[in-house]
């Protein structure tokens, strides 16, 4: 975290549009989730791309993550080299969910192995042969999952002849090392109803079991079984197939997650990430526009809540700068007013700040780089 308090002691003197976490619900979602895995025996790897800042890696971290997931090899080589620079006392455990391709990237790979203990995955057997190559060029092992498609059809080999292949693939080379599977539910984690998004992910956890005994019947140790998120994580935990959760989004939680847990037992976890910002227009009777549109959040999930007005008043864009708010007699809402929005999806809205400001009620107390902002190469 960077001292710039000077910029401002209150969350009223923020510029806006800006990010803001309430710190202490913050801290109490990552020790929930992290207390919640430990009870169950499972180890928690929280995926990076929620937060994409050090500051949270390390709140995660110390309060007993096995080790950080990372999508794309550059958040991965920005929060690493960060951690270090800032002391982090430990060798990070990195993993990298989503699969390499090319020679330029398996090097990378080999180069940030040095840096970290790195494990990535795999679905097809040119991916494998390059990482072989680059660890073979580099002299050391890398460590590698197979990535299993459990229903996503986005990345994954399909089943377990495939999961097969490319599994003897890995432990053909010498310089690869077989750690186990990935079954990464995507198309799970909102589904509405705990009933629904159970039973969905009993068919999906199947797929992956089926392809875990298929291995282990040829002989191949499958250590580690990751995967899951913040939708599915009671439901994983409850299964135990996975061994490793994944989740990501339960640090700061968003209006699409809020919707689809409800008072599910996956959604106990506090909306703290807002969004502030302030009524720049109150000439029109029925609304108000204020200054934050489609750059200042994430779209693909719909419209913010309003905080403190929900059912009352709604947002819409108004364009790449600006918000509509509804305003009624309960709601008068007048020029300079800052109102504070849920966002609609919490990672991608982050993608599009520097800093997150933390606060405690009123009070900005510290401010978080978002260090891996569009590290998505
Ligand atoms: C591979 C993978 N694992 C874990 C997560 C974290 O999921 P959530 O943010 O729903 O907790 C994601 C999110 O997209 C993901 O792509």
């Amino acid at each position: 975290m960077i001292d710039r308090l000077s910029d401002a002691g209150s969350r009223h003197l923020l510029s806006t549009p800006a990010l803001v976490c309430d710190l202490d619900l913050l801290g109490e979602n990552v020790r929930s989730m992290a207390k919640r895995t430990a009870h169950a025996g499972i180890a928690l790897r929280p995926h990076v791309k929620s937060h994409k800042s050090a500051y949270v890696a390390r709140l995660q971290l110390e309060a007993g993550a096995a080790g950080l997931s990372f999508v794309k090899l550059s958040e991965a080589e920005t929060l690493v080299t960060r951690l270090s620079r800032d002391g982090y006392p430990s060798r990070i455990s990195a993993l990298l969910t989503s699969p390499l391709v090319g020679p330029v990237l398996a090097k990378r790979a080999a180069d940030l192995s040095q840096l970290c203990d790195l494990t990535l995955v795999v679905d097809n057997l040119d991916g494998v042969d390059e990482l072989a190559n680059a660890a073979r060029a580099a002299s050391l092992e890398l460590s590698v999952l197979c990535d299993v498609d459990v229903g996503v059809a986005r990345t994954g080999v399909a089943g377990p002849s495939e999961a097969l292949r490319v599994v003897e693939r890995i432990a053909a080379s010498s310089h690869l090392l077989f750690t186990g599977v990935q079954g990464y539910g995507g198309h799970l984690q909102h589904i509405a109803g705990r009933e629904a998004r159970r039973g969905a992910t009993v068919t999906s956890m199947e797929l992956l079991r089926h392809t875990v005994e298929a291995l282990e019947s040829h002989g191949h140790v499958v250590a580690l079984r990751t995967g899951g998120g913040t939708g599915t994580s009671e439901i994983d935990i409850e299964l135990g197939l996975l061994n490793e959760l994944q989740c990501g989004s339960y640090v700061f939680m968003d209006r699409e997650y809020r919707e689809a847990l409800g008072d599910d037992a996956e959604g106990r976890f506090s909306q703290s990430l807002f969004i502030e910002t302030t009524v720049i227009s109150d000439n029109q009777e029925g609304h108000v526009t204020i200054d934050a549109g489609l750059k200042s959040m994430a779209t693909d999930a719909g419209n913010p809540l309003v905080v403190g007005h929900e059912g009352n008043v709604t947002y819409r864009f108004f364009g790449d700068e600006h918000g509509l708010v509804t305003r009624g007699p309960h709601d008068p809402f007048r020029r300079g007013d800052r109102l504070r929005l849920v966002p609609p999806h919490c990672d991608p809205t982050v993608d599009k700040y520097d800093l997150i400001w933390l606060v405690r009620g009123d009070v900005v107390v510290g401010v978080a780089d978002v260090d891996a902002r569009g590290c998505s190469q």
